[in-house]
């Protein structure tokens, strides 16, 4: 079941966001030694992770401990300007003492279907073999078309039950993507949506009120089976939730 909170504006979200990601951290490292958390793309996350950057937030994460992985990626290389690790490392990565070789990039510069593949093959590793790869924490944004990661409408990768990370293009877009499938983002711990700005109310209402199309609405289809689900909204995105 999703819990939804709404918060007045960015700023108030990011906080709330830093503050539930501290804990998790906490959480997670005091239970199992480590905290595995997907990093999404996009705008909204860029000052999430401006703020995680932050003297205070950092201070308060233990990051020698945690393991960063991403949701997708878009087949350009590491230093391209549309690169989600790019941005991530700028913004982020850079700026926290976090090792490099907990830092798990989906590769954007190879083949998109073997990058794919070793893409699994690390999670495979990393959670160890037969086990189901359960994050801590997924980070998930959701575009104005009800797109989450690199699961767009209409995409079969949307009901994928075997692969844990497929690369498809994406006709709307007319690129290729890579993406974690909704077999891991649903044995997460945790999935966190951030979503703000008027542009979005629309399709929240319709993700989060309508009736179940996942299809249509690929962020409906993210409801970790044990674990929860937040949504973490601004007022401008909630403003036509007022059923709630
Ligand atoms: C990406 C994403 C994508 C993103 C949404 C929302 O690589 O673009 O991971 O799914 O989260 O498009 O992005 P915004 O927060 O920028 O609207």
């Amino acid at each position: 079941m999703a819990e939804v909170r709404t918060y007045l504006d960015v700023e108030q979200l990011v906080a709330a966001a830093t503050k539930e990601i501290v804990e998790t951290a906490a959480l997670s490292i005091a239970a199992r030694g480590r905290c595995s958390i997907v990093l999404s793309g996009g705008s909204t996350p860029r000052v999430l992770y401006e703020a995680l950057a932050s003297d205070h937030a950092l201070r308060q994460i233990d990051w020698e401990y945690v393991h960063v992985f991403w949701g997708d990626e878009r087949c350009v290389p590491p230093d391209h300007a549309d690169s989600n690790y790019r941005m991530a490392s700028e913004v982020l990565l850079e700026h926290v003492p976090v090792s490099p070789e907990h830092v798990y990039p989906m590769r954007g510069d190879i083949d998109p279907a073997q990058a794919a593949a070793e893409y699994e093959h690390q999670l495979r590793v990393f959670f160890g073999t037969g086990r189901a790869p359960r994050f801590d924490l997924v980070l998930l944004g959701m575009g104005a078309d009800g797109h989450t990661a690199s699961l767009f409408p209409g995409a079969a990768a949307i009901f994928e039950r075997v692969r844990w990370v497929v690369a498809h293009r994406v006709s709307k877009l007319d690129v290729w993507r890579l993406t974690l499938t909704p077999v891991v983002m649903n044995v997460a711990a945790k999935a966190m949506f951030l979503v703000t700005g008027e542009r979005k109310a629309e399709c929240l209402q319709a993700v989060l009120l309508g009736s179940f199309r996942p299809d249509e609405l690929p962020s409906q289809i993210v409801e970790p089976t044990d674990g929860s689900l937040l949504w973490l909204v601004d007022a401008a995105a909630a403003s036509l939730l007022q059923g709630e």
